[in-house]
């Protein structure tokens, strides 16, 4: 069954899908992933990330992990990119469903800014108790800065997100990096990705 409207929906995921290639290509041009063999995409929605990064890496391959109703789309955009071999897919909740072993990075694109505090804390600790040591994890979404004083784009998105979900939290480079310092993951920084708009926090699991 595919499911036309609505977040996860084949509209709604086709149009997420036009908005993040342009900036997983860039995200694929900033890191150095030549190390990294398997991504697991928590969140990943129609698979923008995964196929942008895959595409850079050839040794790279990824797991999506997110909605039912968003795997269809998903298995689309990764067949036309000529990548299905490479992309594999899990329906489920994040939240609840048993994290795959075996990926040596995880990425949370544009999750965190939706869900509630509490996700927040459960995504941030799945994701270091998935990856083995030196393990990255990478959060990348919609950033004001630490004063909360602009940019503000990111801070009218924060805001509408607050609007849909009263228990969003308003996404800064210190509450992000304290949140996976609790989790147990040594954070590296905090960087912007798209001026104005996104922030990348990368982290890794020590040992
Ligand atoms: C705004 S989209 C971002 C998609 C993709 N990460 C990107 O950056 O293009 C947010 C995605 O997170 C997924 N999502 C939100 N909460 C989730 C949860 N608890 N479990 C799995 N997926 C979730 C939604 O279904 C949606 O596909």
């Amino acid at each position: 069954m595919i499911y036309e409207a609505g977040i996860g929906g084949e509209r709604f995921s086709s149009a997420q899908h036009s908005g993040s290639l342009g900036p997983a290509r860039l995200l694929a041009k900033r890191l150095d992933l030549k190390d990294r063999r398997k991504l697991l995409d928590v969140g990943g929605g129609s698979g923008a990330y995964s196929i942008a990064l895959c595409a850079a890496n050839p040794r790279l391959s990824a797991t999506i992990l997110d909605f039912p109703e968003t795997v269809d789309t998903a298995k689309r955009h990764a067949r036309e990119a000529g990548l299905a071999d490479r992309i594999a897919h899990i329906a489920g909740n994040a939240i609840t469903v048993d994290w795959p072993q075996g990926h040596d990075m995880v990425l949370i694109s544009y999750v965190w800014s939706a869900v509630g505090e509490a996700d927040v804390a459960v995504l941030a600790k799945r994701a270091a108790d998935a990856l083995p040591p030196g393990g990255l994890a990478l959060i990348h979404d919609f950033m004001v800065d630490d004063a909360r004083e602009g940019p503000r784009f990111a801070a009218w998105y924060l805001l509408g997100s607050m609007f849909d979900n009263p228990t969003a939290v308003c996404l800064t480079p210190a509450y992000v990096e304290q949140v996976l310092r609790d989790a147990g993951l040594t954070v590296e920084g905090t960087e912007t990705m798209l001026p104005g708009i996104t922030m990348l926090t990368r982290a890794r699991k020590p040992g």
